[in-house]
């Protein structure tokens, strides 16, 4: 198979490295591409959300299947464009996307399926909105409608907080056009979780649940960023969970999109609040997260390539993929400042003691202990044949091992062995969870 995988950051690395050791693909190709995946990828220089040109390359080069990392393409309407000239996509149709694109279409789908969702209601007036606020007087929760970069979202105390977030999205616009129409829902409590699902459109393979971080600091303090690390699966919930999350959210969702003529098919990502035996969506994403990504491609076993083409011609099959029950654990490396400014063009050093042939006593240990230990690049770039820094999340230090704990310590040691000034980590990923088993 040729392969074109869309997408330029950590999470595009990691399809790309899995892929990579999938027997029937002989061609990788990456749009953009960066400095890691460049040496598994053949970089093409086309911007992910150039859907035409991406359609000619695709076309020219005889892509059997392209896969595609980030939302934006998808939103835009990439996979209808493949579709009308007959190439393989796995992805969401604009249509479906708009699980992700539009939170009031996204709740509209979770009621008309019988998802469990907190109580909502939609508002493209902001008096009628102010009126709703006052009216509801409790904690809830003020959603601009459209994409906002995962800043769209405000949890409130009480209504005075949440009329501000809904005058500065309809009024004020901080959010641009995706603001003009606000959800305002109910605040749930409770532990979130990330659950990933293939889906071709009428069934759905399951791929496994993570916890991200979103906030910039340890103990969740700080600013929210794109998530500073994950962990799969996550210890405080079973198999049990899970399949409950399939049944009651994926399948009726799928089939609720069926009916409707618009058959979701690629990776459907589901937010949750899990509060004991109460879950609740709060929201659908229509691709990987990342880094939930690199640590879900870990621990997957099976024709990655295969399983998605099958999933992209509708005909995905249980066998198609595992997952490995052992741990797998994702830290980002970030700028000094992210997610407010920051420097870019820094030299990194010391990724060759994890990658490359210098052999360190860290890796001798890895393989004893059967840890295996990836490092994924998300912003990075390569000036005069020297690796540097050039975005706000870095590198993607990831482990997997028969414990949580094991990988914990194997993602965080090769994360210490790299060097860039200013250099962020959160020391405390999967610490939640680890206090729980232990
Ligand atoms: N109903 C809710 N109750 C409590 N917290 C919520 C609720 N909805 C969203 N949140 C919080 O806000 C965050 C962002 O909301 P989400 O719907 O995931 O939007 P996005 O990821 O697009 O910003 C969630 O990760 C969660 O922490
Ligand atoms: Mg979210």
């Amino acid at each position: 198979m040729r392969l074109l995988v869309v997408g330029k950051g950590g999470r595009e690395h990691a399809l790309c490295w899995r892929l990579n050791q999938s027997p029937s693909v002989w061609k990788l190709f990456c749009t953009v591409g960066n400095p890691g995946i460049n040496s598994l990828a053949t970089p093409v220089p086309i911007e992910p959300n150039d859907i035409r040109r991406l359609a000619d390359f695709a076309a020219q080069e005889r892509i059997d299947l392209t896969v595609v990392g980030p939302e934006e393409p998808l939103t835009l309407g990439i996979a209808d464009e493949f579709a009308a000239r007959g190439l393989a996509l796995l992805g969401p149709d604009r249509a479906a996307a708009q699980l992700e694109s539009s939170k009031s279409f996204a709740k509209q789908i979770m009621r008309e399926a019988g998802v469990p969702t907190a109580s909502f209601a939609v508002f493209d007036d902001v008096e009628q909105a102010r009126r709703h606020v006052r009216q509801l007087g409790a904690p809830m929760v003020v959603k601009a409608d459209g994409l906002a970069a995962g800043k769209g979202v405000t949890v409130c105390d009480g209504p005075e907080a949440a009329l501000r977030a809904t005058e500065d999205a309809m009024v004020r616009r901080v959010f641009g056009d995706a603001g003009r129409r606000v959800v305002i829902e109910e605040r749930l409590s409770g532990q979130e979780i990330s659950f990933f699902a293939l889906c071709d459109g009428a069934g759905a393979l399951p791929l496994g649940m993570a916890q991200d971080h979103k906030p910039v600091f340890d103990g969740d303090r700080g600013p929210n960023t794109g998530g500073m690390g994950a962990y799969s699966p996550v210890p405080q919930f079973d198999a049990a969970l899970e399949e409950r999350i399939m049944r009651e959210v994926v399948e009726p969702t799928l089939r609720v999109m069926a009916a409707r003529g618009t058959p979701f098919r690629g990776v459907l990502f589901v937010g949750l609040m899990v509060d004991g035996g109460r879950l609740n969506v709060l929201e659908y994403n229509v691709r990987f997260g990342d880094p939930e990504c690199e640590a879900l491609m870990m621990r997957l076993e099976g024709d990655l390539a295969q399983a998605l083409l099958a999933a992209a011609r509708g005909q995905l099959a249980p066998e198609h993929l595992r997952l490995s029950p052992k741990s797998a654990v994702s830290v980002v490396l970030a700028s000094g400042g992210y997610p407010g400014a920051y420097d870019k063009g820094l030299p990194i050093g010391g990724l060759q003691r994890i990658d490359g042939n210098e052999p360190s006593d860290a890796k001798i240990r890895w393989a004893v202990e059967q840890v295996r230990v990836k490092v994924f690049h998300a912003g990075t770039a390569s000036t005069q044949g020297r690796l540097v820094t050039d975005g706000g999340r870095v590198l993607v230090a990831c482990a997997m091992a028969s414990t949580l704990e094991r990988a914990v310590a194997a993602a965080y040691e090769a994360a210490d062995m790299i060097e860039f000034k200013g250099k962020h980590v959160r020391r405390d990923i999967a610490a939640k969870a680890l206090a729980g088993l232990a």
